[in-house]
Formats: C-alpha cells, structure tokens, sequence
C-alpha cells in the first residue's frame, strides 16, 4: 500500500516534532513543508529533501498530498483546515481545534460530510499518567466520579510571551492560559470524566503585559452530575500542580504533576475508600462517621507516549477509516468549554451547554477589537 503522503505548514516551533514524528511512522511519508519564513523553510526542506512552499494554497493545489499536519498560531488553525478539506486532504491540525466553538462546528460538519479525517493535537492523552487515571475509573476503582480538583500552574515569563506575538492576543490565540497552555489538560478533564453541562469562571490577567488572560478559577458540572473546581495559571512556580478525581468508592490523587507537558513520571495515588461513601452516608450509625481510606501508590501504564504515538494513530484512521484518538468533535467540546469559561467571566453568569454560538461570536469580536478587555488586577 502506497504510504501517506504527508506536508507540515509551520516548521520552526511545535512543527519540528511533527516532521521528527512523520519520519518515525512507516506508514507516513513526509513529501512537503511549508512556512512563512522562506530561510527556515526552505533549510528544512533541504536537510529533508522534500518540497519547499512559502505560500499554503500553493502547497494544497500543488498534488501529491493526502495530509496535513497544522502547526500555525491558532487563529489559523479552522480556516487552514477549512481549505484542506476543500482540496480532499486529512488534516492533523495542533491544539486547539480553533478559536470558536462556531469555528469548530464548521470544521466539524465539513469533516464528516466529505468523510476526511481531523485530528487535534491533544496528544496528552498517550501520556502514562493520564491513561493510568483512565484505566483506573474505567476499572471502576473510584465508583461513580463526584468531585474534580485540578490546577495546572506554571510560570510564564515576558519573554515567553515577546517572543512570538501570536500568544498575546485574543486574534493570534483565542485566549491565553485556557487555550494555550491547558486545552490538553481540559481535554483530559472531558476525557476523564465526561462532557461538561454548566461553566462559571473568572478570567484576568494578573502578571503580564499579553492581552490574554494568564489567571482562571472555573466551576464546572459534568453531565454526569460531578463538579469540578479548575485554577490554571502561568504566574505559579512549577511543583504546586494538582489532581484530584474523587468517587463515592475512591480517590485518584496525583501532586506535583509532572506531565504538565511531556510524558514524565507521575505518582499517581488511589485511595479507597471503604465503606463505600455512599453506603457510609446511608448506613453509618455514628453521626460524624467517616469511611476509612486506605492508600496506595499505583504502577503507571506501560509504553511511552507522545508525538509518535499520536501520528501513528492519525496515519492508521486515516488508512483504516476509523476515529482518530480525539475525533473533532472532543476537540471541539474543549474549545466549547473556555469559550464558556470566558462567556461566564465577562457576562458574570453561569453558562449552560451549548454554548451560544452568536453571544461568543460577538464577545470574541469585541475581545479581538480591543473594545473589551481581560480585566487586569494588578
Ligand atoms: N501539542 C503540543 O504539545 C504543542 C506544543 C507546542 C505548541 N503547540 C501548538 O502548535 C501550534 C504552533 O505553536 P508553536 O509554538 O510551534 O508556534 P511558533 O510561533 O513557534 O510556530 C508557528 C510557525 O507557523 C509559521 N506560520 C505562521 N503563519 C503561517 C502561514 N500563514 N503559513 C505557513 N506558516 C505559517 C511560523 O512562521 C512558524 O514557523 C499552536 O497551535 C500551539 O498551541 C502544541
């Protein structure tokens, strides 16, 4: 069978672990790289002997590609998608989906109805501590999921921010911390405990001279009746990052999370609680009594993941017509999810699921002009 024919647009950042990728897939052949910046891309192709473009209509008119990987600032990534499917090509477009939830409805329907394959970057989802989490709730060892408590803090200095202009705005990234640093983590969160129904949130900007927000504390219930409590932050030092998934039989406990980013080793912590919580609410003779919870550190799930794992995913879904690890609509519900949380913060309202699709178009207009402004406490 003839390998898939694969092109990168965007090679100077995140699009250099595609391209790494790309070569370990043998399924998966890199024809084509493309970028703005004629010197990097056409160094690139060089050392790769592959085709060099400077222009992305002109890589998709040029033939002899089936995909795309999309590794361009996130404004970019619903309309450059759009026009990869115009001209019949699978796309594996980075993290998020886009920058709407309106956005991401499009790219979704397109997908589906010329029957081409979208992926969305969120490949934390390879990563050992999040499949241990995974296979723990789906062995069902904490019961029914209750209550999330999840944080991810790092800090990011001004000159992470300076370095490439994209970040800063509401234009270039669709928000700050929520959809760049921790749309992997809220995929996480939906991928481990379901699809959310109800946000509230207050988003600001506490440290930085971006735009964007780099400071959000979010409520949110799933469809299953949990609730959730978020606080992400880059103005955090490193090692305070948390996770906690409780059910009524136990309690996943993860502490200074070190796969914020990369595939580390995390010591991952199940506590089980016995009687059950629910069965001690109802049965306990003792008013004040309380369910004993025995601990234990869990191994974490064999194989490594990250970018490989995940190409090789979307090479095998696009050859055998299955869904990808994060079908489009799952990226979708995580840029559904911040746009509520931001919705929630500027309108000071709880906001249910589905998320208005006009109300957002218009607030994220009116963010984008600078008519509306990420409220800044310092
Ligand atoms: N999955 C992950 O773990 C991960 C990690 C880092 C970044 N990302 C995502 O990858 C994407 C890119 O981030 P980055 O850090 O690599 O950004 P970056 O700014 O370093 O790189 C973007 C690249 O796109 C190119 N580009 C911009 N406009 C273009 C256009 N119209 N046509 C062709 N090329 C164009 C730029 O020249 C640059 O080479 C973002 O969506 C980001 O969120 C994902």
């Amino acid at each position: 069978m003839q390998k898939l024919r694969h092109a990168v647009v965007g090679v100077k950042g995140v699009g250099r672990s595609h391209l790494r990728a790309i070569r370990q897939v043998p399924d998966a052949e890199l024809v084509a790289v493309c970028d703005l910046d004629r010197e990097a891309v056409e160094g690139v192709a060089r050392e790769l002997s592959v085709r060099p473009f400077t222009d992305y209509g002109a890589l998709l008119a040029s033939g002899g590609i089936d995909a795309v990987s999309l590794c361009v600032p996130h404004g970019l990534h619903a309309p450059m998608t759009l026009e990869a499917l115009d001209a019949g090509l699978h796309v594996l477009v980075e993290k998020p989906i886009a920058n709407t939830v309106a956005e991401a409805d499009r790219v979704v329907e397109k997908a589906r109805a010329r029957r081409l394959t979208v992926a969305t970057g969120h490949q934390y989802r390879t990563f050992k501590s999040a499949r241990t989490m995974k296979k723990l709730i789906a062995d069902g060892e904490i019961g029914t999921i209750t209550r999330v408590l999840w944080t991810w803090l790092e800090l990011r200095p001004e000159s992470y921010y300076a370095r490439d202009a994209w970040r800063c705005t509401w234009k270039g990234a669709g928000g700050g911390v929520l959809m760049n640093q921790t749309s992997h983590d809220l995929d996480l969160i939906c991928w481990l405990v379901g699809d959310p129904v109800e946000v509230s949130g207050m988003i600001g900007n506490w440290g930085h001279e971006a735009e964007i927000e780099d400071f959000v504390c979010a409520t949110v219930r799933f469809a299953n009746d949990a609730l959730g409590s978020l606080q992400l932050s880059t103005l955090t030092p490193r090692g305070l990052s948390l996770r906690q998934i409780s059910g009524d039989r136990g309690t996943i406990d993860v502490r200074d999370v070190k796969s914020l980013a990369s595939d580390a080793d995390d010591e991952i912590r199940l506590g089980r609680h016995s009687p059950p919580v629910r069965s001690c609410i109802q049965n306990a003779g003792a008013i004040t009594a309380q369910a004993e919870t025995r601990w234990e550190t869990v191994p974490t799930a064999p194989g490594e993941g990250g970018q490989v794992t995940f190409m090789r995913d979307f090479v095998s879904a696009v050859r055998d017509g299955h869904d990808p690890m994060v079908p489009p609509e799952e990226a979708r519900r995580v840029v559904e999810l911040i746009n509520a949380v931001v919705l929630s913060s500027f309108t000071r309202r709880t906001v249910r699921l589905p998320v208005d699709r006009e109300e957002y178009e218009a607030l994220f207009r009116k963010l984008c002009d600078g008519e509306t402004q990420t409220p800044r406490y310092r």
